[in-house]
């Protein structure tokens, strides 16, 4: 099977740059909305496989993106190791604390267990596919699980971690096993790709960088490839600004997404890898055109006849105004 996605992790790069985005399913399309509105529970949402797989093909319809990600989300796995989590309008999702003795004990069989309909999803959506399509499977890196199950929200308003480094480091490695077995179990079933969120990596101190954030990537990437070699992972640490280089170099995965604060002219381009994303989801949120068609250029040149995959420095907005998905998708294809 090929897609002009795995092309360009197999060093071929065609005229045509693919094109998919962070969170592509959601809010902003009104045929998500509608769907949504009748699921109360965002867990048993993702859960709902017939649901899931319509949410995750909706933005294939309308925009005929290079890749499908499945409709799922990073915090299956704290639910599934035993944390309940409910998501709050306007405020996002909330966790119910962590108990300790039964997460360290969580199987692989219980965990694939909790999460099958979420790999019947990823196998329903693989065959509804055409074959030139890539399909993403994804989960969120352990530092970022980890902030979740212990501050029990977002830590957009800063996190106060009152444990001892070998007790982090002890959760960090217990999510890097469900992790590594989670995105194994989605390739079994047809994901071609994995992409690893580390969403709050930028809020790491640089002394806890490399163990809080490059190691357990590191480890899940070695874990994924023992089972599946040729599977294409892709990093998404986001924030990290100019350690980025640094995380490029030590872990090695086959893909890096950038985020909108990466400076291109620090960046240390590595041949090897394929780059992904960079640009500010807000532009695709204004009713004029001209920002977001210049800032899509700088991306393109930037990375022109490079190993490049186009999309956003985050997750799209539910803000964006979907004539701009468009206009942009439109502008890439053309691009040459
Ligand atoms: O990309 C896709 O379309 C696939 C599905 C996907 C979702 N979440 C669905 C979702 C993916 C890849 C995610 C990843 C995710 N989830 C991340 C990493 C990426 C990032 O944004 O940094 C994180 C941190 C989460 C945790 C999470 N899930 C939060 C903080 C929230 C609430 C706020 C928000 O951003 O929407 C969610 C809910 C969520 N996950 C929604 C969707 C479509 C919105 C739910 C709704 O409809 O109300």
């Amino acid at each position: 099977m090929s897609n002009i996605i795995l092309d360009v992790f197999n060093d071929q790069i065609s005229d045509k740059v693919p094109i998919w985005f962070m969170r592509q399913a959601g809010r902003y399309l009104p045929e998500y909305k509608k769907i949504r509105s009748m699921n109360k529970d965002f867990i048993s949402f993702c859960l709902n496989s017939k649901d899931s797989m319509e949410v995750t093909m909706q933005p294939i319809r309308r925009f005929d993106f290079d890749a499908a990600i499945i409709f799922s989300d990073i915090l299956l796995i704290n639910y599934a190791s035993g944390q309940k989590v409910h998501f709050e309008e306007n405020i996002g999702p909330i966790l119910q604390k962590m108990e300790k003795e039964k997460f360290f004990k969580i199987t692989k069989e219980e965990l694939k267990s909790k999460l099958t309909n979420c790999y019947s999803s990823i196998s329903n959506v693989r065959k509804a596919l055409n074959n030139k399509k890539a399909l993403i499977g994804f989960a969120g890196s352990p530092w970022t699980l980890l902030t979740y199950a212990l501050n029990l929200k977002s830590p957009k308003n800063g996190i106060n971690l009152n444990y001892k480094k070998s007790e982090i480091i002890k959760i960090l490695n217990k999510f890097t096993d469900l992790i590594s077995w989670h995105c194994i179990e989605q390739i079994n079933n047809g994901a071609d790709v994995i992409q690893l969120f580390d969403s709050w990596a930028g809020i790491i101190k640089d002394e806890d960088f490399e163990e809080y954030c490059q190691i357990p990537n590191y480890k899940i990437i070695k874990s994924i490839k023992e089972k599946h070699p040729l599977t294409p992972i892709i990093c998404f640490p986001r924030n990290i600004k100019s350690k980025i280089n640094s995380f490029i170099k030590n872990v090695k995965p086959d893909g890096i997404s950038i985020d909108y604060n990466i400076d291109l002219q620090n960046l240390i381009y590595d041949k090897n890898i394929v780059y992904q994303g960079g640009m500010r989801p807000d532009l695709l949120t204004m009713d004029k055109e001209y920002h977001m068609i210049k800032e899509a250029e700088k991306y393109l040149n930037f990375f022109k006849k490079k190993k490049y995959i186009f999309n956003l420095g985050h997750g799209i907005l539910p803000e964006t105004r979907i004539e701009n998905v468009l206009k942009l998708v439109n502008f890439v294809r053309n691009y040459n």
